[in-house]
């Protein structure tokens, strides 16, 4: 039974995976307008302090978890604990797939779109009116992106279809290379711009001042997405992992190479924005509106831009497979259906949850929840609630009903050596519950 579920085929094949469902839009497009909207340099600290405290000991322990399990993350859970409730973690966790990936594949939707509109040449040498005007009338049409969704979401099912190495892994080997190697070269491209150093040093220096709470609650929010925790996503990547995997190296490593990834990412969005002379704090539509006008004035522009968003498809790619993984391993083990029917089966849910999201940037723009359009609602209510609660969750689950002698136990088979065991614990147990408890509820209530 377990050999049937399938296993990483080796090492790195699990870390570019999982580095793989870490980096995605999260780094490339949700990182820099984080970034742009709480004061550069001051956003950066903090979520570098968040990442040590909370993202990797966090990461260590849902793989932990995961490994035990074996099993789908609502599985998991009964498994540990037998006749708790504990499972409930698990099962908001395949919720917060469902809503992640239905806006996520919306805007990963516009990226597939803009492949196409660079390449024949309709961003062509536009002004930043003009591609304001090319991304208005894409996001607001109420046909168009809606069949990028769709495009998207086929490619996603179709990856997630093919099963753990054959499809996921052997994507992400070729992918992730690839993607890291192309950000290089435009990082150094725009770095180059004139005018792209007062970005760099907006950028790279903190402004103590504009530290506040909801600095704080959206650095947190952030590194949940972009790590991909509080929901099961890296856990059900551990319970594919071999015992002689040693976890809290290999989430040491996905986080940095997440965080890197995320860094290069503003290093090359931020300095064009400046030498171009538009404001940081321009918001989401900064990469769609912004860099095809950056791209829009260099030699060569409109090859690079499609290289962009070809880099950006791929790296969202890499992130929905993991964000679908969730479910359907939920559904393949609980309903026993094949991987092919659940994969298609909640694929196409997923599309239809994504609707909502993509008319609320057109047709449906008026109609708010919570005082937010559908989209930025769905965006809301993951990051800044179902992940954090799910990781709080998580984290009280391992302190005090797992115990540290059970999650120590596995993060030290066939001799790996743990070292920052005892700390790892402590913190889990006790600063994870107290940080997460204290930023979710002072940046929350109003
Ligand atoms: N981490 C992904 C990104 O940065 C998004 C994601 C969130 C994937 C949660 C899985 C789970 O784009």
């Amino acid at each position: 039974m377990e050999k049937s579920r399938g296993q990483w085929g080796s090492r790195l094949g699990f870390i570019l995976a999982a580095a793989g469902s870490a980096i995605g839009l999260g780094n490339i497009w949700r990182f820099p307008t984080q970034v742009g909207q709480s004061g550069g340099g001051a956003f950066i600290l903090v979520y570098l302090i968040i990442i040590f405290i909370v993202g990797i000991p966090l990461m260590i322990g849902e793989l932990a978890i995961g490994r035990r399990g074996k099993i789908n993350i609502v599985g998991a859970f009964k498994k540990i604990k037998p006749g708790s409730p504990w499972w409930i973690i698990g099962v908001l966790g395949v919720l917060a797939g469902f809503a992640i990936l239905s806006y996520y594949s919306v805007i990963a939707g516009w990226a597939v779109s803009y492949i196409f509109k660079f390449l024949t040449g309709q961003l062509a040498d536009l002004g930043a009116g003009e591609s304001g005007d090319v991304f208005g009338q894409l996001v607001s049409s109420p046909v168009e992106p809606l069949i990028w969704h769709g495009v998207f979401m086929a490619m996603t099912i179709g990856i997630v279809i093919f099963g753990i190495d054959k499809g996921i892994e052997r994507a992400s080997k070729i992918m992730m290379p690839i993607l890291f190697l192309l950000l290089i070269v435009l990082a150094v491209r725009t770095l180059t711009l004139d005018g792209a150093m007062e970005g760099l040093r907006w950028y790279l220096t903190p402004n103590f001042r504009a530290i506040d709470i909801s600095t704080v609650l959206g650095a947190l929010g952030q590194v949940f997405f972009s790590l991909s925790l509080g929901m099961g996503a890296i856990m059900t990547y551990g319970s594919y992992l071999t015992d002689d995997n040693d976890i809290p190296n290999s989430a040491v490593l996905i986080s940095i190479a997440d965080l890197s990834i995320a860094i290069l990412a503003g290093l090359i969005i931020i300095p064009a924005v400046f030498a171009f002379g538009f404001a940081p704090e321009a918001g989401p539509p900064l990469i769609f509106i912004i860099l095809p006008a950056v791209f829009g004035a260099m030699p060569l522009g409109n090859l690079v831009g499609a290289l962009f968003f070809l880099l950006l498809t791929i790296a969202a790619l890499t992130s929905a497979i993991s964000l679908l993984e969730v479910p359907v391993s939920y559904v393949i083990d609980e309903l026993k259906w094949s991987r092919k029917k659940a994969a298609t089966l909640v694929g196409v849910a997923i599309f239809l949850l994504g609707i909502p999201s993509s008319l609320s940037m057109g047709i449906w723009q008026e109609i708010f929840f919570f005082g937010m359009p559908f989209l930025d609602f769905m965006d809301f209510l993951s990051s800044y609630l179902l992940l954090p609660i799910g990781g709080l969750l998580t984290a009280i689950f391992i302190g005090w009903a797992w115990g540290s002698r059970e999650a120590l136990k596995e993060l030290s088979k066939e001799g790996v050596q743990f070292s920052l065991r005892g700390p790892w614990f402590a913190v889990v147990k006790y600063i994870l519950p107290i940080v997460l408890l204290y930023i979710l509820i002072t940046g929350l209530l109003p």
